[in-house]
């Protein structure tokens, strides 16, 4: 499907055909059947319903989900959560003042740019397991991770708080390969996301967008594309009472994508900052939850967006915008919803 991104602009959004089927198909019920055990919620209230109902089950964590059999405690989510903000507070600061440095292949260019900016100063073991490399195959994670297991290098100067949080006194063992997956995961979650974000935003948005209204446009970015897109929640009979739609063991997919652009939302598909002017404080909508609900929402909400801000603040301050030869960028179907390739380049 092609999808308009604004009125100035004329940029085509390809879908690939499961994402296309969800958004054309989905018919108009808040609750609809995608399986004989499966069924998508697209209404923001029930939702919102659902996330209340129960915690997620550790399994259904994502970033914090167990490492090797062990879960996470909410205390260590919270300390390594406080220490990525740190990493994330100092990174602002230094975030390179040239445009050389963010024209180019995004979102792949902005991971490069926080990864440096945050991790940079970790030894060169910490910087390859985090790099974006290792994300194209399990077998080189697992090889990295086995090094830096067996291998402990000394601290770094300067190094990251992430990394003096999960790794400080774990010199070797099982401890420390548990503490190295959670290096890995959290670095890599940052910058992945956040260089998501800010490519979506791109792509979606015009210069005068961005520079009249930057908050409100990554809170459009956020609707039209929202990173976490579908959230997973095994069957529970505490959902089935919701609606009689669900059955006892259906598991459920509450779906940001289409609950953003159901029929509560005027011209849903435009992509238009200018509507949160009236809307106001985004989080109060029932119809728009990018970073989900209730007691799981997104622990990181906070430090992403100041991050996504910040690194978006500074590209449009060094004058770049997308290539006016790129007409059309790729979604794929994938854990992340984000546009595959954007390509900045002098305004
Ligand atoms: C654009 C960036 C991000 C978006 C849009 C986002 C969105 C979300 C959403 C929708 C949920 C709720 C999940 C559910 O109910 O099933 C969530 C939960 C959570 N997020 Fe984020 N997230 C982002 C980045 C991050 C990052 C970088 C971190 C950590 C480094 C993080 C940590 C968490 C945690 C701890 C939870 C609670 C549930 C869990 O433990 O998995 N998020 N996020």
């Amino acid at each position: 499907m092609a999808s308009n991104a604004g009125r100035d602009i004329v940029r085509t959004t390809l879908y690939q055909k499961d994402l296309r089927r969800i958004l054309e198909n989905s018919g108009g019920n808040a609750v609809f059947r995608i399986g004989p055990g499966t069924v998508g919620i697209q209404d923001g209230a029930l939702a919102r319903a659902v996330l209340e109902a129960r915690e997620l089950h550790d399994f259904e964590r994502t970033i914090f989900k167990p490492v090797r059999g062990q879960a996470m405690s909410a205390g260590n989510t919270a300390a390594i959560l406080r220490a990525a903000a740190q990493d994330v507070r100092r990174a602002i600061d230094e975030l390179p003042n040239d445009a050389r440095a963010y024209a180019g292949d995004w979102p792949a260019r902005g991971y490069e740019i926080l990864h440096r900016a945050m991790f940079g100063r970790d030894g060169w073991m910490l910087r390859g397991l985090s790099s974006r490399v290792l994300d194209a195959s399990v077998w080189a994670q697992r090889l990295a991770l086995g090094a830096a297991e067996r291998w402990p290098a000394p601290c770094a100067q300067g190094e990251s708080a992430l990394a003096q949080q999960v790794l400080r006194g774990m010199p070797r063992g099982a401890e420390r390969s548990v503490a190295l997956v959670l290096y890995r995961r959290t670095a890599s979650a940052l910058c992945e996301t956040v260089s998501k974000a800010v490519a979506n935003t791109f792509w979606l948005s015009s210069k005068a967008q961005r520079e009249s209204r930057p908050r409100q446009t990554v809170a459009e970015s956020l609707r039209l594309l929202p990173p976490a897109w579908m959230l997973l929640r095994s069957a529970d009979p505490a959902f089935a009472r919701l609606d009689e739609g669900i059955g006892g063991r259906d598991d459920l997919l509450v779906f940001p994508l289409l609950i953003h652009r159901n029929a509560t939302w005027d011209s849903p598909e435009e992509f238009a900052p200018a509507r949160w002017d009236a809307l106001g404080e985004p989080d109060t909508l029932a119809n728009y939850l990018p970073f989900g609900h209730g007691r799981d929402r997104c622990h990181a909400r906070s430090l992403v967006l100041s991050m996504t801000q910040a690194l978006l603040a500074r590209v449009v301050t060094q004058d770049l915008d997308v290539s006016p030869r790129q007409k059309s960028a790729r979604v794929r179907f994938a854990p992340l919803l984000a546009v595959a390739h954007v390509e900045l380049t002098h305004a």
